[in-house]
């Protein structure tokens, strides 16, 4: 039996050191000064864990700080429209994870009066609350003898254990489980989980782990080996799809155009400048990195993105006299990744009045649109100003373009 093993069981090794202790006594000298660490309240650690997710600790403390504010607990979070959350979760990131916080904070005001459930199993129960967050809630704000395992936990315990198979499987989820909760702490096992996502993110990096800082390596197999760096094993990946999104910015005075879009898929209820995704086959030739795009075959792409054909003869006209694409800006998603290109096309201030709130919208209605009231059309486009859109949720990616604007007369 080598000293892994010895220590798995809960033994201490010949120091009397047990792995738990040694992890413990790291992370109390060693543990950075997060905001999340300073609260036991188990709404703000749900908070932190589900922004933590596929991002950066320093990315995520400002945008932490300013949900809290504005969000302070289940009961604000539930009864504030969802675009309101996006609006602040915007530049985060996976706004789907936004969408099912807001979804979980629903279901806890409707079945709970907006309490938090104290226990791993309870939590499991709220939409949007998995087996990694309900174990890091429960084993930080209440103390629960539970393992919380994400992509950094993964890494360390992969390396520990020197284990040969692709880290994403359930067969390995469940053995990397088994072995945590032998190794963890009854006395803290907030601490314990935390400390290893902490040892990961600070010590056991993907390409340059540290092994002479590290509490663990007398005992980590992958060290003693030498071979660290062939762990966490991956499962061959699908390559990303590129795909490229070809965008039409319609501009009148200081005011753009934007749609939602929908409510399911991609980048879900966020506002976005129309625009379509090109096959290969779209793409005749490049130049400068930009696609040449034919006049009448540019006019078919504006007419899929924008449903409203009210603008049609002057996007048209636009077109004939010349169109100009900026860009590329890149977009990447988990499967995919889009190369955004624009066009900017100015339409004449003079040419409709365009609502820019419900009643004005209900008057164009009637004098315009052959079936007026059909649908509020302001849930769905809207013309706003560079200001305004600052205050809705839209992707990122797009704030470049919103600049492009401010410069390209
Ligand atoms: N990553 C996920 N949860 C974390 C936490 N509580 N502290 C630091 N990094 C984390």
């Amino acid at each position: 039996m080598d000293l892994l093993d010895d220590i798995s069981n809960g033994n201490a090794d010949d120091q009397g050191l047990s792995l738990s202790a040694r992890l413990l006594t790291w992370y109390t000298a060693e543990q950075r000064d997060l905001p999340w660490r300073k609260t036991g309240d188990p709404y703000a650690i749900w908070v932190s864990e589900v922004m933590l997710q596929q991002t950066q600790v320093k990315t995520v403390i400002p945008y932490y700080e300013r949900f809290l504010n504005r969000f302070p607990s289940v009961e604000k979070l539930g009864t504030a429209s969802l675009e309101d959350v996006l609006t602040i979760w915007s530049g985060l990131g996976y706004y789907s994870r936004a969408r099912r916080m807001w979804e979980g904070a629903n279901y806890l005001i409707l079945k709970l009066g907006g309490k938090m459930p104290r226990g791993y199993d309870e939590l499991l129960q709220i939409p949007g609350i998995g087996d990694y967050t309900a174990g890091a809630i429960a084993s930080i704000a209440f103390g629960q003898r539970v393992a919380a395992i994400d992509g950094n936990v993964k890494r360390v315990v992969s390396r520990l254990l020197a284990w040969p198979e692709p880290v994403e499987t359930v067969r390995s989820y469940r053995h990397f489980k088994d072995h945590l909760m032998a190794w963890q702490s009854a006395q803290k096992p907030g601490d314990f989980n935390q400390a290893l996502m902490e040892l990961g993110a600070m010590v056991c990096s993907p390409t340059k782990p540290d092994c002479k800082g590290c509490p663990l390596a007398e005992v980590c197999k992958g060290y003693l080996q030498g071979d660290f760096l062939r762990y966490p094993v991956k499962k061959l990946k699908a390559q990303r799809q590129e795909v490229t999104r070809l965008i039409f910015v319609l501009r009148k005075g200081n005011r753009l155009y934007i749609q939602k879009r929908p409510s399911k898929g991609l980048l879900a209820d966020l506002w976005e400048f129309p625009g379509v995704e090109l096959s290969l086959g779209d793409i005749h030739s490049l130049q400068d990195g930009l696609p040449v795009i034919t006049m009448d075959d540019c006019f078919e792409f504006f007419k899929q993105a924008v449903p409203d054909r009210a603008f049609d003869v002057q996007v048209k006209g636009q077109f004939e006299k010349g169109i100009e694409f900026h860009g590329p800006v890149w977009y990447t998603f988990s499967h995919r990744r889009w190369k955004i290109i624009w066009s900017i096309i100015d339409l004449s201030e003079t040419f409709r009045a365009e609502p820019t709130n419900a009643s004005s919208l209900r008057e164009i209605d009637e004098k315009y649109w052959a079936e007026p009231k059909e649908v509020n059309k302001l849930d769905k486009q809207r013309w706003v100003s560079t200001n305004e859109l600052g205050l809705l949720p839209l992707p990122v990616a797009f704030t470049a373009i919103v600049e492009s604007c401010l410069t390209i007369d």
